[in-house]
């Protein structure tokens, strides 16, 4: 059985709370001993090069794969610099070659701009990297949900133009499930016919609005949490999971 740890908007900003709580859920997160550990998005807060430096000593020393991609609150410059080592500012697309599943966790982020969209870039490197693996379960993964939420806040600023990633999808049928953030809540749904599913809030939980009448409509008291994505002969389970 394939296990991934899915953990996103971690939003490292320098203070102890969101550093504590990032470490808390990648702790976790490497305690299960997964196959890899997926980081899909709004690592750093402020897109500073001083958060990545805290990011990269949580991550450090880990004999666990881990992949990421930018969100919409990180800069692209300053992650590919000090995460991955990459100059420029291309988009920061990464993926993991399993020997029993492929992850592709693809670069959403619009410079300056909180909704996403796959420019003909990262479409163009997603289809490559899916066609050089046909057969092997493939997640795709971006911080933008491609759908909608029931959360009018996040749904504004979901992923655009969702139909061109759906056509490149549709063209490899080993794509198992799309994995997303940004909505800081466990939610699942569906996109092109496959699993959607969001991974839960680090910093702060996402609230539908009969919940709340706060803006933005976040619940600061509720633990991080984590998703648990299981691969069993080809079908996807996944828990959610508070994190101590
Ligand atoms: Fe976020």
């Amino acid at each position: 059985m394939l296990v991934l740890a899915h953990v996103s908007d971690i939003h490292v900003d320098g203070t102890e709370r969101n550093t504590s709580r990032a470490a808390r859920a990648l702790d976790y997160a490497r305690a299960l001993r997964p196959d890899a550990i997926l980081l899909t998005g709004d690592i750093a807060d402020n897109g500073a090069v001083e958060e990545y430096e805290i990011v990269r000593e949580l991550i450090k020393g880990d004999d666990v794969p881990l992949v990421l991609c930018p969100g919409n609150h990180d800069a692209r410059g300053n992650l590919r610099k000090v995460l991955l080592g990459l100059d420029g500012d291309h988009p920061a697309n990464q993926a993991l070659n399993l020997e029993n599943a492929t992850i592709a966790l693809c670069d959403s982020s619009i410079p300056g701009l909180p909704e996403g969209r796959l420019d003909d870039e990262t479409l163009d490197w997603l289809d490559g990297v899916l066609s050089a693996t046909p057969g092997v379960p493939a997640f795709v993964g971006m911080h933008h949900p491609a759908a909608e939420l029931g959360i009018p806040y996040v749904d504004g600023i979901r992923l655009r133009e969702p139909e061109r990633l759906a056509r490149v999808l549709g063209r490899h049928d080993h794509v198992v499930a799309v994995l997303a953030g940004h909505a800081h809540t466990a939610a699942a749904t569906t996109f092109a016919g496959l699993p959607l599913l969001v991974a839960p809030g680090v910093v702060n939980t996402g609230l539908l609005p009969f919940e709340t009448d706060a803006l933005p409509p976040v619940d600061l008291t509720l633990p991080p949490a984590i998703a648990i994505h299981l691969l069993d002969d080809g079908r996807i389970t996944t828990h959610y999971r508070p994190v101590p």
